[in-house]
């Protein structure tokens, strides 16, 4: 099957066309530029970006895997959750492409095309090797903790009540005067800090539930730096700082992951989502698996951030496993629970 895949959710413009299981071209313009002057996305620059941006990021991809559209055999795109604009412009061209070509398309949950990305390894589709596991989706929207049991079949634990760890990142960075999207920089800026310079709270981490709260522990950094401003005046402090939430932020997430995993008897830990870029929780993850025997599949980091290679992968696994296309005439679901 020869499928082309749109992603429009948030601020990320891109296309990908995947033959059988196999990614040939994926194309992704970001707009974080554009967005970091405002420390965060505005979803109508975020929809006038991908406006400008689709068509030139669709005849990339179809050149770059050589293809052309009247052969393709199928279209999906990204129908929720997110930034219902932004989510219009890329589903409204997928559905569009497909009338014309008088093909079947399909809609795409964005959390559950991040929850299957661990399966593709160096640009294929693994779903043959797949076992169950526990699955942790940490982005800029979202944190979760999913058990899936079979193949497409998959049960959300917990979520953020409040933040998502993205988010917590990306705020507590402001707070320390770090460019937008913050992660990126706190993780960079982490790794020549000390992680134990400040105790910060781990919140929910004993809590016998798989929710998680990430607000009261950027309410913390905000009041540590309104008590001691002269953090801000040095450069150790602030990694340490960084080094620090960093380290709250981790710890949290791999012990309610490991944990969920253990107590559901389940062998295999899969990690998904921008946050998954970070290279503490990449590390730490390893660590905690390798001591406790469960097989680790980390999202690569290509795939961690919004792209459309993975809404291509799971939407042509979804078609060949007999899935209904989705009517032309469908609308978003600008927000869409992963069950
Ligand atoms: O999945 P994603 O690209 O978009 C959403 O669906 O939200 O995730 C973006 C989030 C941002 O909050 C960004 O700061 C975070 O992922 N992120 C990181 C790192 N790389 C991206 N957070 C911590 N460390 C990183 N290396
Ligand atoms: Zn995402």
């Amino acid at each position: 099957m020869l499928l082309a895949a749109i992603e429009t959710s948030c601020d990320e413009t891109s296309v990908a066309l995947v033959r059988d299981g196999t990614i040939l071209s994926s194309v992704v313009s970001s707009q974080i530029k554009l967005h970091s002057e405002y420390g965060g996305v505005v979803p109508e620059l975020a929809t006038r970006e991908h406006l400008r941006n689709l068509l030139p990021v669709a005849r990339e991809a179809f050149q770059r895997a050589q293809i052309h559209a009247t052969d393709l055999d199928a279209v999906a795109a990204t129908q929720g959750p997110g930034l219902p604009p932004a989510l219009v412009i890329g589903f409204q061209a997928g559905q569009a492409l497909a009338y014309s070509l008088d093909r079947p398309f399909i809609g795409i949950n964005h959390h559950e095309a991040h929850l299957y990305s661990p399966w593709i390894h160096d640009g294929r589709a693994a779903f043959d090797s797949f076992e169950p596991s526990i699955s942790l989706i940490v982005s800029g929207g979202h944190t979760m903790l999913v058990h899936v049991r079979a193949e497409l079949d998959h049960v959300v634990l917990g979520s953020t009540v409040d933040d998502a760890a993205g988010e917590c990142f990306d705020k507590t960075a402001k707070l320390l005067g770090l460019s937008y999207p913050g992660g990126p920089e706190m993780d960079r800026l982490a790794k020549t800090g000390n992680p134990r310079a400040h105790d910060f709270p781990r919140p929910m981490i004993k809590d016998a539930h798989d929710d998680f709260s990430f607000s009261g522990l950027k309410t913390s950094v905000r009041y540590f730096l309104r008590d001691h401003p002269e953090t801000l005046e040095s450069d150790q402090s602030i990694r340490d700082v960084c080094a620090s939430v960093q380290s709250a932020i981790v710890e949290v997430l791999v012990q309610k992951t490991v944990r969920a995993a253990r107590r559901l008897g389940v062998k295999c830990i899969t990690a998904s989502g921008g946050v998954t870029c970070n290279s503490a929780l990449r590390t730490e993850l390893q660590r905690a698996c390798a001591q406790q025997n469960f097989k680790l599949l980390l999202a690569e980091p290509k795939l961690c951030t919004d792209n459309a290679g993975m809404i291509a992968i799971l939407a042509e696994r979804k078609l060949q496993r007999g899935n209904t296309p989705t009517n032309i005439t469908a609308d978003i679901r600008s927000s869409w629970t992963l069950e």
